[in-house]
């Protein structure tokens, strides 16, 4: 006898003005499966996805529950019906406790429940599954990975049958990708059927037992955990190989341009976030930052872009102070910074793709005459970032908001690049970003270094600053904690220092 899956996705169509995000998709999820979602940017996983937890309304198809047809109206209809997402972007309101965004999520929402009750089922659940968050701190007070962990108490503690997770290790250290995994697994093992988006290849191969892969909107093959192959897979998501090694051109032996000097500075937290950092770059070398997310990457980022103030300390570039220069003046001299948060800081999620492109440099020659805009300039260099970084959309003229998460990060590389820095500061430059893209990515950055330009890349993937930078600094706790030649980097020494052992006797920094 068959088993009837849980979800039965049939023939869905999703059109948007100027694409066909989803294209006759066919889709089945099981009880105690993870099922995993894999693809191009812009290949459709988030719309197909957004249609399963009721945001977007199929133009076709039918979604069958239990071997029954079912209308799924709206996200609450959804959750009513077990189904729960965890979206790229969260949706907690950060003013909201934790136990508060839980309550305002809960589908039998005629019976009051107080507050109490609330916080100790968010206590049992956690326990039970090993999601440990404080239900009464606020949502501002949490890291990106607890953020995660509530969503995913929210699907729980609303009864979710089918978990659908889209890219939930993109934003994550791997500590906590590992915590992640294990919890998945343990919720497929009572029951539920996951669904995981990923980039990630060995992500996949370690915990899927089902892979769906697409292409342009359409499946393009599905495959069980037994037949997971690597090449297999590469190929039905772009059809083509990809580069694994690149060349390299010699690190650079110019002057250094940047000379960071003891900066220290504080964090969100008003504690020390910087304590004391002290590094070179030079033109034309590409400085690798390794270590474990929020051990003062984005401080120092913030410090050089003129976004955070110092305690203390010095940064000269080309021989002149930059300290105490406003965002703007620093733009001025020809530093650029690719913040790890998109549409928070990056990008303007309202406007569209032509506004976003100008807006660092609406008021430069190139984009205006007195008073005015050169609108056909404008759109004429949106299209050509476009075309160069193979960004996909329905139009330069729609929201940004509306874009794949990918490729709202390949605009604002494209604009960052297009803007021709001295110096550029990219955190995290691939989070998110498919096979294809990243290698697009890698490829530009070294031509960037060919160029001149000195390069501060923020990564948490050593395999990432292996290929690309010339050296690596190690920061932990706001400090410098070791400093290579890539050619000489010791993964096992960086490892240990990316923790915060130092020397052979093992004590903590
Ligand atoms: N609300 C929307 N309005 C218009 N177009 C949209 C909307 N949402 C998605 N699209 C378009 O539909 C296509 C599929 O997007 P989707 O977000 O599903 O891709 P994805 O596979 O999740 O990509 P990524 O890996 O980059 O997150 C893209 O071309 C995207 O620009
Ligand atoms: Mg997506």
């Amino acid at each position: 006898m068959e088993v009837t899956p849980l979800i039965r996705m049939r023939n869905i169509v999703k059109k948007f003005p100027g694409v066909v995000a989803n294209d006759q998709v066919n889709l089945d999820l099981y009880a105690g499966q993870i099922h995993a979602l894999l693809g191009e940017n812009g290949s459709g996983k988030s719309t197909l996805m957004s249609i399963l937890s009721g945001l977007y309304r199929p133009t076709e198809g039918t979604i069958e529950i239990q071997g029954e047809e079912k209308r799924i109206n709206s996200p609450s209809d959804a959750l009513a019906n077990g189904i729960g997402m965890v979206h790229q972007h969260f949706k907690l309101i950060e003013s909201f406790t934790v136990a508060e965004n839980i309550a305002l999520s809960q589908t039998s929402g005629s019976v009051l429940i107080s507050e109490e009750e609330i916080v100790e089922e968010i206590t049992r659940l956690g326990e039970k599954y090993g999601l440990l968050v404080d239900p009464r701190a606020y949502v501002w007070q949490l890291s990106v990975g607890e953020k995660q962990r509530v969503e995913i108490l929210r699907m729980l503690y609303n009864d979710s049958k089918v978990l659908i997770l889209d890219e939930p290790t993109a934003v994550l250290t791997p500590q906590e990708t590992r915590e992640l995994f294990s919890n998945l697994r343990n919720m497929a093992d009572n029951g539920c059927a996951v669904v995981f988006i990923s980039h990630k290849l060995n992500e996949v191969e370690e915990l899927a037992d089902q892979i769906t892969v697409l292409r342009n909107g359409r499946v393009t093959g599905s495959i069980g955990r037994s037949e997971i192959n690597q090449t297999r897979l590469i190929e039905m998501m772009i059809g083509r190989d990809i580069i694994t090694a690149y060349e390299k051109s010699e690190p650079s032996d110019k002057e250094p341009v940047l000379v960071i000097d003891n900066i220290s500075a504080l964090n969100d937290m008003n504690t020390l976030g910087l304590d004391g950092i002290t590094f070179k770059v030079r033109a034309g070398e590409i400085y690798g930052i390794a270590g474990v997310s929020g051990n003062g990457q984005r401080e120092l980022a913030e410090v050089l872009a003129g976004l955070r103030h110092t305690l203390s300390g010095s940064v000269k570039f080309y021989g002149e102070e930059v300290v105490g220069l406003s965002p703007k003046e620093i733009i001025g001299r020809g530093i650029s910074y690719v913040p790890e948060d998109r549409l928070g800081m990056g990008l303007v999620p309202k406007l569209n793709s032509c506004d976003n492109v100008i807006l660092k440099e609406y008021n430069s020659e190139k984009f205006s005459k007195g008073h005015f805009l050169k609108r056909d300039a404008a759109i004429a260099e949106t299209q050509r970032i476009v075309r160069e970084f193979d960004v996909k959309m329905g139009s330069i003229f729609q929201p940004v908001k509306m874009m794949s998460g990918g490729n709202l990060q390949k605009l604002l590389l494209g604009r960052e690049i297009a803007s021709k820095p001295k110096l550029m500061i990219v955190l995290y430059p691939v989070r998110g970003l498919d096979i294809g893209a990243i290698e697009s990515v890698h490829k530009l950055l070294l031509q960037m270094k060919e160029n001149n330009t000195a390069i501060i890349l923020v990564s948490e993937e050593l395999e990432e600053i292996a290929k690309l930078a010339d050296r690596v600094g190690v920061i932990f706790s706001g400090k410098i904690l070791g400093e290579f030649p890539v050619k000489e980097m010791d993964t096992e020494k960086i490892g240990a220092l990316m923790a915060g052992i130092v020397g052979n006797g093992g004590a903590k920094a």
